[in-house]
């Protein structure tokens, strides 16, 4: 496993990460599955996991804090996220900040995260939601100022809304944001554009998340697929992005080398964005732990096979199926 600087936290994180949104209860998901496969990354030298409080109201931050306690001797840094008090995903511009992060919700979830967790201080707190309309709003910033003045957070965070990459920025550029997550893989490359050369500029840590597009990516979906109600995957894999996202899928099986699998490169595409630190996999089964785990190895992909998966770009825009 190799490791990179996240950004000004002084954190030194591996370059894939745990993401524990499929533990939260959805279908699919065994705890006892989802404990093995926490461990196993951890003992393969993962060191970064990524929950919030809305993965099961709770759920998947006592997962990841049974991780923390059995593994004390190791430092394994915890990201979770404030739930927005109005429970709207994503966020937009007719939201006030007084209703989605007003200063006793963000303290009293950072509260219930801490105890969740079973640490004193959670490693890298960060909103959920969030929309850059509020950027000026001085009533995050105080809060977060509060949060790290108790010590009960070292770092801070935004998790910005799928497909919309730059509507964050205006805040990262107010000093309070110590990193940010993002989607980014081969169909959502616009993070590349505008918010990696503003975090370079800034210091700010780059979290790719959802890196196998939400398990497209991962090559096994077929037209017939289908998941169980209550699956998010039900959802996001609907009809109408199902068909045209496997169009592109097997555009990209066709240029995979013999000897990668579709996933392995597309974990080695967002790991050669130099801007990015880590990338949180979604990963419950054993398999595909070792399997991605393995992907840090330190080697880029060929400049030509690089170059033509920028050619597989595909710029989205939000559907009722998307949120
Ligand atoms: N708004 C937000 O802040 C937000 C939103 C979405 C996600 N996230 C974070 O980002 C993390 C990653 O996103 P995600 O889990 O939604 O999507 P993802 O990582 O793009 O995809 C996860 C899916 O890919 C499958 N998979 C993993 N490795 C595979 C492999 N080698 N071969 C084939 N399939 C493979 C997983 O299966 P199994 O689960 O069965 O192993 C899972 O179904 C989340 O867990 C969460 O921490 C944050």
């Amino acid at each position: 496993m190799k490791y990179r600087k996240l950004g000004r936290t002084g954190f030194e994180v591996s370059e894939i990460s745990h993401g524990l949104w499929g533990m939260s209860g959805w279908t699919g998901s065994n705890d006892e599955e989802s404990r093995k496969a926490l461990q196993l990354s951890a003992d393969l030298g993962c060191n970064f996991f990524d929950t919030a409080w809305a993965y099961g109201e709770g759920k998947s931050d006592r997962l990841l804090g049974e991780l923390l306690h059995k593994n004390r001797g190791r430092k394994l840094y915890a990201a979770s996220k404030i739930p927005p008090k109005n429970r709207k995903w994503p966020a937009s511009s007719s939201d006030a900040l007084e209703d989605v992060f007003p200063a006793e919700h963000v303290l009293k979830y950072a509260d219930c995260i801490r105890k969740n967790l079973g640490v004193e201080r959670i490693d890298l707190l960060q909103f959920h939601v969030w929309d850059d309309s509020w950027a000026g709003n001085e009533m995050w910033m105080n809060t977060v100022r509060k949060l790290k003045a108790e010590g009960l957070i070292a770092a801070f965070g935004l998790s910005l809304n799928r497909w919309q990459p730059n509507n964050g920025i205006r805040a990262l550029e107010t000093g309070c944001v110590d990193t940010v997550q993002v989607i980014y893989n081969i169909f959502d490359q616009a993070p590349a554009d505008e918010l990696f050369p503003c975090c370079k500029k800034l210091d700010i840590g780059v979290i790719a998340r959802v890196p196998l597009d939400e398990g497209s990516l991962g090559g096994k979906l077929t037209p017939t697929t289908t998941f169980p109600e209550g699956d998010w995957r039900a959802r996001y894999f609907c009809s109408a992005n199902l068909l045209p996202t496997l169009q592109r899928v097997d555009a990209l099986k066709a240029i995979t080398p013999p000897a990668m699998t579709l996933p392995e490169m597309a974990l080695r595409f967002v790991l050669s964005s130099p801007q990015v630190s880590t990338t949180i996999v979604g990963m419950r089964k054993l398999e595909n732990v070792r399997e991605n785990l393995k992907v840090s190895d330190g080697r880029p992909l060929e400049p030509a096979l690089l170059a033509g998966l920028r050619g597989h770009r595909w710029d989205r825009k939000a559907a009722p199926w998307s949120a």
